[in-house]
């Protein structure tokens, strides 16, 4: 029997996936009541709010999308990451449960050094290459602590609430990555996943991945000739750039796991979704439909 909930909560409400774990949740389940409340409505970091906050609206799940999301900041930032995505987590497992919550969390690919050419299992030691990816594995085990709660791996995210890819439209140049490798995803796909586990009561570590995976520059390239951009790109090697933190290379997730536990034969190419994204956000000019025959 599918699992239904009370009430929702979705914290870092103004984020890109929580934006579309709220939709998606919200017509998923439209009688059940959710909050999605900014930074300043919960502050996942303050014990005090947090139990208030929970105490407040009694959720059946809560969803953490809260999170220091600047890789190259955490460098420089290290104590407000550690706040944010290892306390935080570990704040809201055990307020979570105490109220008999589900917390449903999400961590990164970064937590791997993506060296070699293998995909990374969820069974696979971390190996986190950077300090952000640090904090985000704190967050994963205290977590993960708790046997009832459901934590997601995801990368390379993109969604409306905040298009990667439309400032592309402005450039006649750009430097994607050449040797970073992984799959894109929208959040929207994302959220749809979590809402599928949820349901079915699917607790534990899963990779949210595609059965393919390309470099950045081959998706930056897939979208230029999706919207007929004549961008001329010119990919570099992450070590050109000087970057403060360092960036996993072939950072491949598996999806075996995920697969299974869905019931599913497989997630798909990151192409189809990436191409309804698009398409989406800004549908093909007249002149760049194609021709109809009768
Ligand atoms: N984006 C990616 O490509 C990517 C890749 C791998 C993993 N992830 C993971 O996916 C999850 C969602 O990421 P995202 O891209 O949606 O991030 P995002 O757009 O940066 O959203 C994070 C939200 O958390 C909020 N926040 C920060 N500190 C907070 C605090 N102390 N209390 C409450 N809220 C706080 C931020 O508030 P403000 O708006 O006020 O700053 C922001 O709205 C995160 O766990 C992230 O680590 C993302």
């Amino acid at each position: 029997m599918l699992d239904s909930p009370k009430s929702i909560v979705v914290t870092g409400g103004n984020g890109m996936l929580a934006w579309d774990l709220a939709k998606v949740f919200r017509d998923r389940f439209p009688h059940v009541p959710l909050v999605a409340p900014d930074r300043r409505a919960l502050d996942i970091t303050d014990e005090t709010s947090i139990r208030s906050f929970l105490s407040e609206h009694r959720p059946t799940w809560v969803l953490n999308s809260a999170a220091y999301t600047s890789v190259d900041g955490a460098e420089t930032e290290r104590a407000v990451a550690e706040a944010v995505n290892a306390k935080g987590p570990f704040l809201l497992t055990q307020a979570c449960k105490e109220l008999g919550a589900r917390l449903i969390h999400f961590s990164t690919d970064q937590v791997f050094d993506g060296s070699g050419t293998r995909a990374r299992e969820e069974e696979d030691t971390p190996a986190p290459c950077n300090a952000y990816a640090e904090t985000k594995r704190e967050g994963e085990v205290a977590v993960l602590g708790e046997p009832s709660n459901l934590v997601l791996r995801v990368q390379w995210l993109y969604g409306e609430r905040k298009d990667r890819f439309s400032p592309l439209r402005q450039k006649t140049v750009f430097s994607p990555f050449s040797d970073q490798f992984g799959a894109p995803a929208w959040t929207r796909k994302v959220a749809e996943t979590v809402a599928a586990l949820c349901e079915n009561s699917i607790s534990g570590l899963f990779h949210f991945s595609y059965d393919d995976y390309a470099s950045w520059e081959e998706v930056f390239r897939f979208v230029c000739r999706e919207w007929n951009l004549s961008v001329e790109l010119n990919p570099k090697a992450t070590h050109t750039m000087a970057l403060p933190a360092n960036r996993p290379l072939f950072s491949v997730l598996s999806n075996r796991k995920l697969v299974k536990a869905l019931g599913v034969n497989g997630m798909g190419s990151w192409k189809e979704p990436l191409r309804q994204f698009l398409q989406k956000i800004s549908p093909p000019t007249h002149s760049t439909l194609p021709e109809l025959h009768a």
